[in-house]
């Protein structure tokens, strides 16, 4: 009788679990609320150069989004690639590609309107108002730029090329489904930016536009969420089966790469677009592209910045097959 009892408890339990991640499953990939832009593409010259420019510079699409079999090509030659993904960012809850983002319908982004594009970059949704994995920091670039982004897009010649499904994992469904929101722009995002030699301008490169600050400061890679100094470095970094530490770049900090660095060695270490330590995930050559300007505002941003007295010690801490 007892046993009866015991086994009809744990069978229920059994079922519950089962019930809850099945329920799990479908609230992952649920319809999320969040505002769709009413930001349309244009097709004034200048505009689409724009984008062309934050495309292949300092928004470094191309670092995750460029043809998988070609990525290491690009890394070392810049040569342009095509935009049709496969490349994954490793994380601890699934297996996310990142997507082709040509023009091609069906398995690229030819089918999503421009608003649709705009939301994916500002508000982290998916085509179908799933949450994407947040591993884009663009929620606060500017009307003004996205539209240009969106316009380079639409630009693009269309290569058709079936990307992989994104997969999570147990522990990411329940995330996906229970805790983790889209991460949103922090206040109303600017409608334009003005461009100077500013740490202003700078801050808004290096935050919303090339990461320098998401990669070179501590974080946890399951939520996203920051608890390090911005840019002292200490991030730890899978990629292509090695374990990169991201160093800190805090100008005048102890141990800091930067320590004693100036504007002047700032720029000529960017234009050798080459790592410190071979097979990096920094994107060397897109941050090369950048124009002189777009460094010296990045230098004074970076220069502006609290020193960290921090040594994150050799780049590379595990070396892959
Ligand atoms: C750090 C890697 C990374 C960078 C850099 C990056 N993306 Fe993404 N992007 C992703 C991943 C991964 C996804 C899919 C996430 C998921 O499926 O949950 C994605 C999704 C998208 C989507 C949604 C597509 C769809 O089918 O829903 C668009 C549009 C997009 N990215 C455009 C861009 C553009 C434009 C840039 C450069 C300005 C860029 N991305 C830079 C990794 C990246
Ligand atoms: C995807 C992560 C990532 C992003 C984004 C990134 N970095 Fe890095 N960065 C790294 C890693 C990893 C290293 C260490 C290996 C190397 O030198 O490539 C590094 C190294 C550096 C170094 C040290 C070079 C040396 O000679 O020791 C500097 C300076 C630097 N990054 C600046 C920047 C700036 C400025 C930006 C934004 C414009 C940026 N990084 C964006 C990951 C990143």
């Amino acid at each position: 009788m007892k046993k009866t009892f015991l086994l009809t408890i744990i069978g229920g339990v059994f079922l519950l679990a089962v019930g809850t991640f099945a329920i799990a499953s479908v609230r992952a990939d649920r319809v999320r609320d969040v505002p769709l832009p009413t930001f349309s593409a244009s097709q004034d010259p200048a505009t689409i150069a724009r984008g062309e420019y934050l495309v292949w510079g300092p928004g470094h699409c191309a670092g995750c989004h460029g043809a998988v079999e070609q990525l290491e090509h690009y890394e070392a030659t810049n040569e342009r690639i095509p935009l049709t993904g496969g490349f994954e960012v490793p994380v601890p809850i699934g297996s996310f590609p990142a997507p082709n983002i040509t023009q091609a319908k069906g398995t690229g982004i030819g089918e999503m309107s421009d608003a649709e594009i705009a939301r994916s970059l500002r508000y982290g949704v998916g085509r179908n108002g799933q949450m994407l994995m947040p591993l884009m920091p663009f929620q606060n670039v500017s009307d003004e730029d996205l539209i240009a982004i969106i316009s380079y897009l639409r630009t693009m010649k269309s290569v058709e090329k079936e990307r992989p499904a994104r997969a999570l994992n147990p522990l990411g469904t329940m995330l996906f489904a229970f805790v983790m929101e889209p991460v949103p722009p922090e206040g109303t995002p600017p409608a334009s930016v003005p461009r100077s030699i500013s740490k202003e301008y700078g801050e808004y490169l290096g935050k919303n536009v090339a990461n320098c600050y998401g990669c070179h400061t501590d974080r946890d890679l399951a939520t996203g969420e920051f608890f390090g100094e911005p840019l002292g470095g200490g991030l730890e970094l899978e990629h292509r089966d090695s374990i990169f530490v991201v160093p800190n770049i805090t100008v005048g900090g102890k141990g800091s790469r930067m320590e004693t660095w100036d504007e002047a060695g700032f720029i000529a270490r960017v234009r050798t677009g080459k790592p410190s330590t071979p097979g990096s995930p920094m994107p060397w050559q897109p941050l090369n592209s950048m124009d002189d300007d777009d460094l010296k505002a990045l230098w004074a941003w970076i220069e502006s910045l609290q020193p960290v007295d921090r040594d994150t010690g050799p780049g590379l801490k595990v070396e892959g097959s």
